[in-house]
């Protein structure tokens, strides 16, 4: 949500924005801007609706340079996309731009007394009064230096931000400064950078600093300092990041989508080594004992995520769990308390519901543990611990390898939790299971071509629905979730006892029916409501390990997969057999079908699969 780029050093800054604004497409927007410190001792703003081609080519008709500048892409919250609404922003006198991420919630009182002193404002958004409020005080206050104005200006608002100020009349100086909203400065060898996040800076630099709640950076082409609020300086750490250029870059894939789900045999390798490498001190220090209950909350994938974590987690360590969504947790009065574990899933550890969802349970004494994968990240940094997915940066929309090593992580805690309890013997089989899962994986990826063949003839389908029992439910709502949000078919995922009480009565002539059967106990059961739909006229993709047709064995992909040719002899359903697993452990199969599934319809489809419309990477307003 809302892209962040600045930089000042000895280069021109304007490709340099621009690159780094690619970089950050992913987080989503509607349009972007950029403000360079000019030759004229002012600001040249270009900002442009719609994607970052429309804004170079606005540059290439009318080329600016210059050795600062900042940059943005906006997601528009307060006001509609248009030129004007976009970012920067500056002062009613060019003396002061500005980008930002978040909402400030106070902008209308701000708006208003400005206003009042005389001051126009030009858009409808609420990050204006920033700019127009910097500038009132640089001249009210004329002593201020640029660090003394943001903090001024900092202690006004109320809401969340990540800021990067120029003023004219320091040329040599950006600001920084973050609420809420996650920023990092970078420290290359030519000059400084700020940005929302690590691939926006990795072409130039792999080593960042990450900026703290209220804290200011204010950086030279050749130094950065940082303060607080109260302008004491802070000594900060100068890290360096493990991701590569390579892994941010998309690699001869045509997606990011399809190079982040094909990673997933080395994510999934890499992140169960964690378990005796980055994440061994942690998971060995936990005392799962001391809770009576666990609380796992989450949004979106990482919410479904989650709903595995519970059926894992119950059944092998036989603990009460509780699944929330974050935006429900927050403001639900949640009965959590000392002896509850609260688990928080975030592949980007800035979603604003889950940040204040961990806020609340810390707040009631419950102890936080967090399932990140950004190093450095607010809910990284604040969750009591964190164990780390080593998914690597993703940069697709729609999460695949993050949330494929999410499920490991929830597997190996898991276990760990269940052996500590006495509830289960076979911990080494377990993780021996766990440990094939990326032979498993990469088996169903050299069989891409079945599924995909499958695909093409959905594209035209009005509405698809996913069913399973049990863990495989868990998993069809992250068969649903995936396929709407890439491919914008309707579909809805349901326990399949569940249909008979109402869904059902959507089933009609070749209404597709994804149907997962991987777990064995209640493999009659699901079959049951196979049929109970195919013989209301829908066609079935039936996905799983207990079922036949096994493509990534037996060679007969076409035949398996092809819809008008299934096992059926009515060709109602057709079948995707997955490897064998333990069955708590078959989610992380099934996801990569429905991952590739999703991809490919969408692709048949001829749509942005990277950054499907309305949808944000990171979401981090409310
Ligand atoms: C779906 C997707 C989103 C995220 C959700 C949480 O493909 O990517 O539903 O899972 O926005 O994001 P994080 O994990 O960053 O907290």
């Amino acid at each position: 949500m809302c892209g962040i780029i600045g930089y000042v050093g000895e280069e021109n800054a304007v490709p340099i924005i621009i690159d780094g604004l690619k970089k950050l497409e992913y987080r989503g927007y509607d349009s972007a801007g950029i403000a360079v410190f000019g030759e004229g001792g002012f600001f040249d703003v270009v900002k442009q609706k719609g994607r970052l081609p429309a804004l170079e080519a606005r540059l290439a008709d009318a080329p600016i340079e210059g050795n600062m500048a900042i940059g943005h892409t906006r997601w528009a919250t307060h006001g509609e996309p248009s030129d004007i609404n976009s970012h920067p922003h500056v002062g009613s006198e060019n003396k002061i731009a500005v980008v930002h991420n978040g909402i400030i919630e106070n902008y209308k009182e701000i708006k208003e007394r400005l206003e009042q002193r005389g001051i126009s404002f030009v858009s409808q958004t609420d990050s204006e009064v920033i700019a127009q409020l910097a500038e009132y005080y640089l001249q009210k206050y004329s002593g201020d230096d640029l660090t003394d104005t943001v903090i001024r200006v900092a202690s006004v608002l109320e809401g969340s931000f990540a800021l990067a100020v120029m003023s004219a009349s320091e040329p040599d100086t950006l600001v920084a400064i973050r609420k809420d909203n996650p920023l990092i400065i970078g420290a290359s060898g030519h000059g400084m950078f700020i940005a929302s996040d690590v691939p926006a800076v990795l072409r130039h630099t792999n080593r960042v600093y990450y900026l703290g709640e209220k804290e200011i950076a204010v950086l030279k082409k050749d130094s950065v300092q940082f303060f607080g609020m109260d302008k004491a300086p802070l000594k900060k750490k100068l890290e360096t990041v493990s991701w590569s250029l390579d892994s941010a870059e998309k690699g001869g894939y045509e997606h990011f989508m399809l190079k982040e789900i094909m990673e997933q045999p080395a994510i999934l390798r890499e992140t169960i080594r964690s378990a005796s490498g980055s994440n061994k001190d942690i998971l060995d220090s936990l005392d799962i004992a001391r809770f009576d209950k666990i609380v796992i909350t989450a949004c979106g994938s990482a919410y479904n995520a989650g709903v595995v974590a519970r059926y894992v987690f119950e059944r092998l360590c036989r603990i009460s769990v509780e699944v929330e969504l974050a935006s429900e947790f927050r403001y639900k009065d949640a009965i959590v308390d000392e002896k509850t574990l609260v688990i928080l899933i975030s592949q980007s550890g800035e979603t604003a519901d889950t940040i204040a969802a961990m806020r609340e349970a810390k707040s009631k004494g419950a102890f936080t543990l967090a399932i990140v994968n950004v190093v450095g990240s607010t809910v990284s940094k604040e969750a009591d611990v964190c164990l780390f997915t080593a998914a690597g940066p993703e940069i697709a929309v729609a999460t695949t390898k993050a949330f494929s090593a999410q499920l490991v992580v929830i597997y190996m805690l898991t276990v760990r939790f269940a052996a500590q309890l006495g509830q289960i013997s076979e911990e080494a089989e377990l993780f021996a299971e766990i440990a094939s899962l990326p032979d498993k994986a990469a088996e169903i990826l050299a069989h891409t071509d079945a599924i995909a063949k499958y695909a093409s003839v959905c594209v035209g389908c009005k509405s698809i629905f996913f069913i399973g029992r049990n863990i495989d439910y868990a998993i069809a709502l992250e068969g649903s979730l995936k396929l709407k949000e890439i491919s914008y078919i309707h579909s809805e995922a349901y326990a399949g006892g569940e249909l008979k009480h109402g869904t059902i009565s959507l089933i009609e002539d070749n209404t597709l029916v994804v149907a997962l059967a991987s777990c064995e106990r209640l493999y009659g059961k699901i079959m049951s409501n196979v049929e109970q739909v195919v013989s209301r006229g829908a066609k079935v993709l039936l996905i799983g390990s207990c079922v036949g047709g096994d493509f990534a064995r037996d060679g007969e992909p076409d035949d398996a997969t092809a819809p008008d040719k299934g096992v059926t002899p009515d060709g109602k359903i057709a079948v995707i057999g997955l490897p064998k697993i333990h069955e708590l452990f078959s989610p992380s199969l099934s996801a990569i079908v429905l991952q590739l599934f999703s991809y490919y319809v969408a692709a048949n489809r001829g749509l942005d699969i990277d950054k499907p419309r309305n949808l944000a990477k990171s979401v981090t307003v409310e």
